[in-house]
């Protein structure tokens, strides 16, 4: 991640972006990469060429589809790209929808430089505070959140970790944030005397001597942080202890997994922001998908990226139920659906000998799908999850 600010302006003709391009010079560690007039095509294209770090957009008050456009860019990548707004003449009203679609902030013609300066330097200096926090840093968080409770998410948290420490030999933690139902340790017949609240309830001694005394060792290598699993109040799951916990976590572990309640408050917010993917578990039912379109039609209103939400589709029938996995698809919005396969004789016979699906019956389809999940998640992180390559580019490589 470079320190630069990437800034894209789009105005209605060139002298605009002449004035905002001699202001933001001024400004250190800002590049303003490119400067474009207003057009329809060009617009529909934001979000979808390399993220810049701001858009700075010219609006005209009767442009409805140009406000749509940056409606749709601020859902999918709220938290990436910060949106700015200027404009000659524009009623109130579509001030204030502004405001609501999560644009940082507006500014009137002519641009008062300091003002403009000010705001600028604000979002350059957040940008080094995000590199900072993530240098030296080797891990990645996965989150797995269920749409509806009981769909399997703790089941494939806790699969998913153990194929990574046992198979692929990564160093992994798996943390359980179900504060008051969360059962990773009962799932690997563990006992521990150590618990993730002792860490909550002491955020200013959070650290990564802290947290390997309280983990709890798998024979497979992996490393899990349980919850208390008793009837602990949510309010101890809060933003800035998790955020501590998190970035302890991933100084140590290559993969750090969360297991989390669906339970959207500042704690389970701050582990969701952290995440990228966050696993959404669904199964084929309508409740499910009714759920888990709340969820994400929410989430980048509550400031996580959309684009970091991929979806499972867990219990998956062979023979399919009237919600199909294009169903899903389609109206979840997401052309890729992770599959895990329905498997009762395997989940059940995992769950009361206390073993992963690995361990039970490596041939299942259980926990081939896992072992597909968890390969996805490896290469994701490692960064070799280049695009499927095309036939002929195979056959010629
Ligand atoms: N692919 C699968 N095939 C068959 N059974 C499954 C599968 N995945 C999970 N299960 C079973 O579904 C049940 C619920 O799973 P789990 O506890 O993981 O759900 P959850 O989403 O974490 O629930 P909660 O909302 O209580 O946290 C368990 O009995 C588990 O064994
Ligand atoms: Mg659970």
């Amino acid at each position: 991640m470079s320190a630069d600010l990437k800034v894209v302006s789009y105005f209605f003709d060139d002298e605009g972006g002449r004035e905002l391009a001699a202001i933001l010079s001024r400004v250190e560690g800002l590049s303003l990469t490119s400067t474009k007039v207003v057009s329809e095509e060009q617009l529909s294209t934001l979000g979808k060429e390399e993220l810049p770090d701001v858009v700075f957009f010219e609006l005209d008050g009767h442009a409805e589809r140009h406000i749509q456009d940056l409606e749709l860019l601020l859902k999918e990548h709220r938290g990436s790209v910060s949106v700015y707004v200027t404009y000659k003449e524009v009623a109130l009203d579509l001030v204030r929808r502004m405001m609501r679609i999560g644009v940082m902030d507006i500014f009137p013609q002519p641009l008062q430089t300091q003002e403009l300066m000010s705001a600028m330097a604000h979002a350059v200096s957040a940008k080094r505070e995000r590199i900072k926090a993530s240098q030296g840093a080797k891990g990645g968080v996965t989150a797995f959140i269920d749409a509806k409770g009981g769909v399997g998410s703790t089941t494939l948290a806790v699969n998913v970790a153990h194929v990574l420490a046992q198979k692929h030999k990564a160093e992994v933690l798996l943390i359980d944030f179900d504060l008051q139902f969360g059962d990773v340790a009962i799932s690997l017949d563990l006992h521990p005397r150590s618990t993730v609240l002792d860490a909550l309830r002491q955020p200013d001694r959070v650290d990564t001597v802290l947290l390997s005394a309280l983990i709890t060792k798998h024979d497979s290598g992996l490393d899990i942080l349980p919850s208390p699993g008793n009837l602990t109040s949510l309010d101890e799951l809060m933003a800035d202890p998790v955020r501590k916990i998190l970035q302890a976590a991933v100084q140590d572990y290559e993969f750090v997994i969360l297991d989390l309640p669906r339970f959207f408050n500042a704690g389970v917010i701050e582990a969701l922001k952290f995440s990228d993917p966050v696993m959404l578990v669904c199964q084929n039912s309508l409740e499910t998908i009714r759920n888990a379109k709340v969820i994400l039609d929410n989430l980048s209103l509550i400031g996580v990226s959309l684009s970091a939400v991929e979806l499972i589709n867990n219990r998956a029938m062979a023979k399919s139920s009237s919600v199909t996995i294009d169903k899903l698809k389609s109206t979840l919005g997401k052309e890729r659906i992770h599959r895990v396969r329905n498997d009762y004789a395997a989940a059940v016979s995992a769950q009361d000998q206390g073993l992963p699906v690995a361990s039970v019956d490596k041939k299942s389809d259980m926990a081939k799908d896992v072992l597909a999940l968890a390969e996805y998640i490896l290469h994701a992180h490692r960064g070799d999850n280049k695009k499927k390559q095309g036939f002929f580019a195979r056959l010629f490589k």
